[in-house]
């Protein structure tokens, strides 16, 4: 099968583009034939090998952890999913990743693709969605008439952040470059702030909840915006214990774990027209370097997608 892999950690020249075996699967696995995977920032933090204490792999290592295709094989434990159904996924991470014509994934991790979205869409959901999940509404419970604080909403789970919480009934306020306001709030935002002019924490008060997508001095200065008992919730660094002492804030950091029966949940919203996948761009599997660079820039718009196999 055609992949994009890698044999020694370092920067995009690294990226191999060439023929593997197709995996064998365990029991209780699924072979996915993939139409699309996305790219997320963890897949070049990866690459680097700024992860490799944490996730120790063996090479030649596919890089890639969200998936969306049709299931080509089941193990003979496989209790939920069927060969021809269209499925998406955040397979795990410890094992090798998406960007690869056939992946296997755990069943526990997959879920049925919603029929109202292409492939490319589906691939675009799963670890960016699932991750707006568990911190907006696993961790910080966010509830009708609270005030959210997004920061980062024009990103890959910022723009599923920003939906989600008007899902759950928020008031959202967002932090994005005046390029993206429009962006921004046809997703839902009520509010923009455009972090090259303006300090969100001279604007922003008694805020409920602040979801950090970006760390750094926007996560140390969330802490001013936050009502007491306030929660700050970031998936890119813990949060200062004293500060939170000295706000009376709640803090949150978490690493996904994926889960399908919580993707099929986002799957549902998906057809209820209640969350739209957002794919910023598109590039062949071949190209895979040339979506890293566009990720690696910090920039990217919405969700960046490689697509696989042509078709639906
Ligand atoms: N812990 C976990 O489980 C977990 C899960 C997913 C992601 N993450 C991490 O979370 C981070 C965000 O992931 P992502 O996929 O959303 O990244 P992304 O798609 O690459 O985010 C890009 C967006 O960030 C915005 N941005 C950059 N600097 C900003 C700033 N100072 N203030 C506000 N917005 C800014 C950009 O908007 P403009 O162009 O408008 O500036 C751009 O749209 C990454 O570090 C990723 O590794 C962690």
């Amino acid at each position: 099968m055609k992949a994009v892999y890698i044999e020694s950690y370092g920067d995009t020249n690294q990226l191999k583009y060439g023929d593997l075996p197709i995996p064998d699967i365990g029991p209780k696995d699924v072979l996915v034939e993939a139409y699309a995977a996305s790219v997320n920032p963890v897949d070049w933090k990866i690459r680097e090998g700024y992860l490799k204490e944490r996730l120790p792999y063996p090479f030649p290592l596919i890089l890639g952890w969200d998936v969306a295709g049709v299931v080509a094989k089941v193990g003979e434990k496989v209790e939920h999913f069927q060969v021809g159904d269209e499925v998406f996924s955040r397979p795990a991470t410890e094992r090798n990743g998406t960007y690869a014509e056939y992946v296997p994934v755990d069943e526990r991790l997959l879920a049925k693709k919603p029929t109202n979205i292409t492939f490319e869409e589906a691939a675009a959901v799963p670890l960016a969605g699932l991750t707006a999940w568990e911190a907006l509404h696993e961790i910080a419970n966010v509830s009708p008439g609270q005030k959210v604080l997004i920061h980062g909403g024009a990103g890959g789970v910022g723009i599923y952040a920003i939906q989600l919480a008007k899902v759950f009934g928020a008031y959202v306020a967002t932090t994005a470059s005046s390029a993206n306001a429009a962006f921004v709030k046809s997703y839902g935002a009520d509010e923009v702030i455009d972090y090259h002019t303006e300090a969100f924490e001279a604007r922003l008060i008694d805020y409920d909840v602040v979801f950090d997508t970006i760390g750094g001095d926007v996560q140390a200065k969330s802490f001013q915006i936050l009502k007491p008992s306030g929660m700050l919730v970031s998936i890119v660094s813990l949060p200062d214990a004293k500060q939170a002492d000295k706000y009376g804030v709640r803090t949150g950091y978490f690493f996904l774990q994926p889960d399908g029966e919580k993707l099929a949940r986002l799957g549902s919203l998906i057809e209820q027209g209640k969350l739209r996948p957002v794919v910023g761009a598109v590039f062949p599997l071949e190209q895979t370097a040339e979506a890293h660079l566009l990720s690696e820039t910090h920039h990217a718009r919405g969700k960046i997608v490689l697509s696989i196999r042509e078709g639906r």
